[in-house]
């Protein structure tokens, strides 16, 4: 469940952060990383048959979850012209009808798409007439570049008793593979996840616990560095494909560069020609979900200067 002390930095970093003020008691869980209670919620939540509406493409665990509750993975498509949001009206009466849960995740991964105000209102209105659960992934929530600053769904004032919002420690403060996030939402909906977590985990390490309170306090200025570090990576490798004519949007927050692939190739064959002839992996789009093909994911966690020779080799490729 997370250390008290924990909890009450979480809440008070929340109320800091979003202007949200959350019970530690009952309102916020401390996870071993928000991965694994992004999976466990659908243990939580989902019987066999159930629906999840996941967006296609994704952060592959959320489908995979809910395939291993026994539940029926139902395709969001997130496509460049709809802003990568999903289109709520587009998906059929029949599926909406046995869905529990919904996903969403912004700063988005992969596409680097963030989420406004309006978009939530729209997103809390659809999952009340629909009676599902708001699973709002938020790992990225503190990298966005170009002064944009992101907001927390539990910012919209009927969003909290349908909503569990994840947290991770991983991405801002560097501390992935020490396992560590967080969830908050509604009392009740957490108390079920929380009936799951304490079955199949007896919480995280203290002395992590204890760092995270350290890392919650950090000022604003430090985390700017993190975002300053990775927007720089960005600018690098976005004009470096956009000089070698790729169509390329500049993300706006988040780790990844989403970008269409030129020539007809596939995604799958264009990663294999990269690692096989410049030796830089990224992503095939199509793992991500059938909607990510005819795209690759590139990851910013190389520094500036490797990011640079990256830019190089793929022009090497090309010319
Ligand atoms: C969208 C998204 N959500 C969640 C996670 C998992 O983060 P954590 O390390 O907190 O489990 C990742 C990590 O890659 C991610 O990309």
């Amino acid at each position: 469940e997370g250390l008290p002390e924990l909890k009450k930095a979480v809440a008070s970093w929340f109320e800091r952060r979003f202007g949200v003020s959350l019970d530690p008691d009952s309102e916020i869980l401390i996870l071993i990383g928000s991965k694994e209670g992004l999976s466990h919620v659908n243990l939580a939540f989902i019987d066999k048959g159930d629906g999840a509406l996941i967006p296609n493409p994704a952060y592959p665990p959320y489908r995979r979850s809910v395939i291993l509750a026994g539940g029926k993975v139902v395709n969001m498509p997130l496509l460049r012209k709809n802003g990568w949001q999903p289109d709520f009206g587009k998906l059929r009466k029949g599926d909406l009808s046995k869905a529990k849960l919904l996903f969403l995740n912004y700063p988005n991964n992969p596409t680097g798409a963030l989420a406004d105000k309006e978009f939530f209102e729209k997103v809390v209105d659809f999952a009340e007439e629909n009676e599902l659960v708001i699973c709002h992934d938020m790992a990225y929530s503190e990298i966005t570049f170009d002064g944009e600053k992101t907001i927390s769904i539990l910012q919209n004032p009927g969003a909290k008793q349908r909503t569990l919002e994840f947290h991770s420690f991983s991405k801002t403060y560097g501390m992935t593979g020490w396992r560590l996030g967080f969830v908050a939402g509604d009392s009740k909906l957490l108390k079920a996840l929380r009936n799951v977590e304490v079955t199949v985990n007896s919480g995280a390490f203290h002395v992590l616990q204890k760092a995270a309170i350290v890392a919650l306090s950090l000022p604003d200025e430090a985390i700017q560095k993190v975002r300053q570090t990775y927007q720089e990576r960005r600018d690098i490798l976005v004009k470096g494909l956009k000089e070698l004519g790729w169509e390329v949007e500049s993300p706006k927050g988040g780790i990844f560069v989403w970008a269409k692939i030129p020539y007809g190739y596939d995604s799958k064959r264009m990663a294999k020609l990269l690692i096989e002839k410049t030796g830089i992996v990224a992503t095939p789009g199509v793992g991500l979900g059938s909607q990510g093909e005819g795209y690759l994911r590139f990851s910013l966690i190389v520094d500036k200067e490797r990011m640079k020779e990256a830019v190089e080799r793929i022009k090497t490729l090309f010319f």
